[in-house]
């Protein structure tokens, strides 16, 4: 196989890293990529989103698979491009059509969907600034907190958990007419509120049938015990102790299999990762929103935990037939902790040198955010870099990824010292 990767984070170098085990795999290629895609596949740097560059890449490369890290190339047509050109209609894309992708691109259009196919979800309106009138008297009729939701893609920041009513109104008001989070905040959804323990499951689905990876937990807060701002994520751990044989039953029965039928249903052509973002309540799993991606930083530690050929998975997503397949995990446990530049999630500069990285030997040093410049390693993001261990249990797993950090330093290192630690 001849592979193209998209994406430059922690995800997709953990993507590259379990691709380039496979012996399937010929040529790997990473556009952007990172200095740690660079050590295992070729950096190529072209503007992905100029199909016309895309398409001469692939034809000139033979590329038969294109995997689609971020949402945004896939809410933007990536794929369909690629299938609507004659010349490239036999390339496995890895990641949905631009329909599909408005199960992550627009959250109006995900709760329909969920409603429509009997996926447990919390109930909801959505609210445009027509109707912004009828917003506020729905939120009247809402116990607090608040969940207000842009409906559109908001690089994360488009979910308002509010807890007095008077402010949800304004910020109600805020999105429809001030235009807070742009046209992403045109239209809002409302929703219930659900108190319970979050967890993330990801499937990887041909349209027809689906393999369940490991369930996998993150940990978005800047601060320990989860204070503080949201982060694009501070660390994850696979498995979840709280998430056992029968929880995971329940989300296939309800939630995977209905989802991948209704998908079908609903004629929309998918073949990807459908991210379920769960959430425990009571003993029944519901589902707090969908990505059309794997996500970063769980991906960190799920794909370390598959033992089965990655790209013989892709390939079988491609040709419909990942009903045969099977796939095994290490049933030991990872974890991943997220080392971040100073002041992130706020400002925070760039460019310092990274050292001591090559004295890592216990752990997956996955690059998130770095850059090579005269053979340095310099810090080029707000996540820098996600440390990987295996162990027994959590405690052995974490410790190995604490000591492999203390091997390394940049100025403004910063990470939490607690992940799992709800657990
Ligand atoms: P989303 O972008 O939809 O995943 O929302 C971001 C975060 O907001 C989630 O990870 C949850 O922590 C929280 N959240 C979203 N919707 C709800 C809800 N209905 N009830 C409780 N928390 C929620
Ligand atoms: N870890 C959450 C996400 O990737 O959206």
């Amino acid at each position: 196989m001849k592979i193209l990767v998209i994406g430059s984070g922690g995800r997709e170098h953990a993507i590259c890293w379990k691709l380039a085990q496979s012996k399937l795999v010929e040529n790997l290629y990473a556009c952007p990529g990172n200095p740690g895609t660079a050590q295992i596949a070729k950096n190529v740097n072209f503007d992905f989103e100029n199909f016309e560059n895309l398409k001469d890449f692939i034809l000139n490369n033979s590329i038969d698979t294109v995997v689609v890290g971020p949402e945004a190339p896939l809410v933007n047509g990536i794929h369909d491009q690629i299938s609507e050109d004659e010349s490239l209609s036999y390339v496995n894309v890895i990641g949905p059509k631009k329909h599909g992708a408005r199960l992550e691109g627009s959250k109006e259009f995900s709760k329909k969907f969920m409603f429509r196919h009997d996926v447990p979800t919390a109930k909801y309106q959505s609210f445009t600034a027509e109707t912004l009138e009828k917003g506020e008297a729905f939120l009247e009729t809402l116990t607090p907190p608040f969940v207000l939701k842009a409906d559109g893609l908001a690089a994360g920041k488009g979910v308002l958990i509010i807890s007095d009513l008077q402010t949800a109104k304004e910020e109600l008001n805020n999105m429809l007419l001030e235009a807070k989070f742009g046209d992403a905040g045109s239209t809002v959804v409302i929703e219930e509120f659900l108190d319970g323990l979050e967890f993330s499951v990801f499937a990887l689905t041909d349209g027809k049938d689906y393999v369940i990876l490991p369930v996998a937990k993150d940990y978005k807060r800047i601060g320990e015990g989860d204070t503080g701002l949201n982060t694009g994520g501070m660390g994850a751990i696979s498995p979840v102790s709280f998430v056992n044989d029968i929880m995971m039953q329940k989300v296939e029965e309800r939630i995977v299999k209905p989802t991948v039928a209704g998908l079908k249903k609903d004629n929309i052509d998918y073949k990807g990762f459908i991210f379920f973002g769960l959430i425990e309540v009571k003993g029944e799993p519901f589902v707090i929103e969908y990505n059309a991606r794997l996500g970063d930083p769980e991906t960190e530690v799920v794909l370390p935990r598959l033992k089965s050929d990655f790209a013989e998975l892709l390939h079988a997503c491609g040709n419909g037939t990942l009903a045969e397949k099977k796939i095994e995990f290490d049933s030991r446990t990872a974890v991943t902790v997220m080392t971040v530049s100073g002041g992130y999630p706020g400002g925070y500069s760039k460019g310092k040198e990274i050292i001591g990285l090559e004295k890592v030997t216990n752990s997956i040093v996955f690059h998130a955010g770095t850059r090579k410049e005269n053979n340095k390693i310099l810090t080029s993001g707000g996540r820098v870099l996600a440390f990987t261990s295996f162990g027994d249990d959590k405690q052995e797993a974490l410790l190995n990824s604490y000591k492999s950090i203390y091997k390394v330093d940049y100025s403004g290192m910063t990470y939490r010292k607690d992940i799992g630690f709800d657990l």
